[in-house]
């Protein structure tokens, strides 16, 4: 197909969808040009260095740079002019009401409406509600009428749009690009649909899979609703075992055989029924609000995302009291609290519950020892240091020098292989408190520690 033949691809906004996709792109053999509003983020991303920490980003940044494959654009407008497909992976944030804002898709659309010339395919790739394509589509048309004189009078410009959702998690970005499930394509135009295909092809050659396995396409209505689906639908796996561990907890079963018998169901899966103190994050807290908001902006009933919702802020609640039970007063007691991120394998502390931890614990007086292997630099520019009230340690067993309990709230693989005898010298108090059932409770229990789990005996 000729229009494969010096294809750019350009990506506006390299986050942790952009960036991870762009390098990909460029690994899969294709000319990929990103830009970024944050200019010291693109120039530092043009210098080599990675914004954030996601497992072997680092590498694939290089390699795109000295390659050639991946190039930083100055900025969108230039990034829109030089590339024919464009993958809009820009932010949606919340706004006060829970709907996503956005404003930055609509400015990126601007940018490229101002820059059309000749045919371009717009992608969505940043989670939207339903609806924003076709919006997208609208306000480019007006956009690019007012600017050009030669395209206003009535002669549409040449473009496509198409809304093709990321399914990227963080911590595991790259693997996923390269492994996708399943690549959906939403869009009413063939020519967009083969393009999109033709692109992410060299993803099935390199597996030896066959893309018709992975391929969906489907409408851009369908294909944002799949997305927005995809996130509540594992949020509400998530309180749903939540809401089950306190069950369990209650009564004296253990959460976690429920879990395992639960998901030997095909129809069920294993996967996101690890019970523990909630769901965090950029994407899942925030877009199981803005799928509920545009549900009911058009007047259906999404009042089970509420439940899923406050079920998870209930987790910290839980946490906390959990925490209170094991200590009876927690002002002026020191607590090692493990993990800082919002999961493992990424430095990313946006809705993480260690946030909620550490506001709530400091405000109830206790004395913090935080320890995180990537998310420690990104927590002090929130809370900095203020010691005694508040220490960073470099190690977990460091962390827990002196303290009357530790409180596991990331479950990062490396605090999984402490020396528990060696732990159990250094604290104060031997007791553990296991946000995420990371440990072993009859091996802990038998080393002489005190330690609770979420919803086990
Ligand atoms: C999510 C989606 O998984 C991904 O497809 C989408 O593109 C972006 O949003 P991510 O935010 O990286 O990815 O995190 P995810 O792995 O989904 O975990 C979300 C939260 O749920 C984490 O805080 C995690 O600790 C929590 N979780 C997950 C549980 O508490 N229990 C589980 O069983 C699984």
């Amino acid at each position: 197909m000729d229009e494969l033949k010096d294809l750019t691809i350009g990506v506006i906004g390299l986050g942790h969808v952009g960036l991870p996709t762009a390098l990909g792109l460029a690994d899969l053999g294709w000319s990929v040009v990103g830009a970024d509003d944050d200019d010291a983020k693109a120039r530092g991303i043009a210098e080599g260095r990675a914004p954030f920490y996601e497992p072997g980003l680092d590498l694939l940044l290089r390699k795109g740079l000295d390659t050639g494959k991946f190039q930083v654009a100055p900025n969108g407008a230039a990034a829109a002019r030089r590339s024919t497909v464009l993958m809009v992976c820009v932010g949606t944030p919340q706004r006060e009401n829970g709907s996503a804002d956005l404003s930055r898709i609509e400015s990126a659309g601007r940018t490229i409406a101002a820059n059309l010339d000749g045919y371009k395919l717009i992608v969505e790739k940043s989670t939207t509600p339903v609806q924003t394509a076709d919006r997208l589509r609208q306000s480019i048309i007006r956009y690019s009428r007012r600017r050009s004189p030669d395209t206003g009078n009535g002669a549409a410009p040449e473009f496509d749009v198409a809304a093709n959702p990321e399914f990227l998690r963080e911590g595991t970005a790259l693997d996923d690009f390269f492994n996708p499930d399943r690549i959906v394509i939403g869009t009413a135009s063939q020519r967009a649909a083969d393009l999109l295909s033709r692109i992410y092809q060299p993803l099935f050659d390199r597996a030896g899979r066959k893309a018709e396995e992975a391929l969906v396409v489907t409408s851009v209505n369908t294909a944002e609703i799949i997305k927005h689906a995809s996130n509540a639908f594992l949020a509400s796996k998530v309180s749903f075992i939540n809401m089950v561990a306190d069950l369990c907890e209650a009564t004296g079963a253990d959460v976690t055989d429920v879990a395992h018998g639960l998901g030997l169901d095909p129809r069920i899966g294993p996967h996101f029924l690890e019970a523990g103190i909630g769901f965090g994050g950029y994407c899942l807290p925030k877009d199981i609000r803005a799928f509920q908001k545009v549900a009911q902006d058009h007047g259906v009933d999404f009042s089970l995302m509420n439940e899923v919702d406050s079920i998870n802020r209930r987790r910290i609640d839980a946490f906390i009291e959990k925490i209170r039970k094991a200590l009876w007063v927690i002002r002026g007691k020191s607590i090692a609290l493990w993990g800082l991120s919002f999961k493992p394998g990424t430095n990313d502390i946006r809705d993480a519950p260690s946030v909620s931890v550490v506001e709530r614990l400091m405000a109830e007086g206790a004395l913090l020892r935080l320890h995180d292997p990537q998310a420690m630099g990104e927590f002090q520019t929130r809370f900095p240091a203020s010691p005694p009230q508040l220490v960073y340690a470099d190690t977990a067993e460091s962390a827990a020098e002196g303290v009357d309990a530790v409180a596991l709230v990331t479950e990062w693989p490396e605090y999984g292989e402490v020396d528990l005898r060696r732990l159990r010298g250094r604290m104060s108090i031997p007791l553990i408190i296991d946000g995420r059932n990371m440990m072993d409770p009859e091996a802990v229990r038998s080393l002489g520690f005190e330690y609770y789990g979420v919803g086990r005996p």
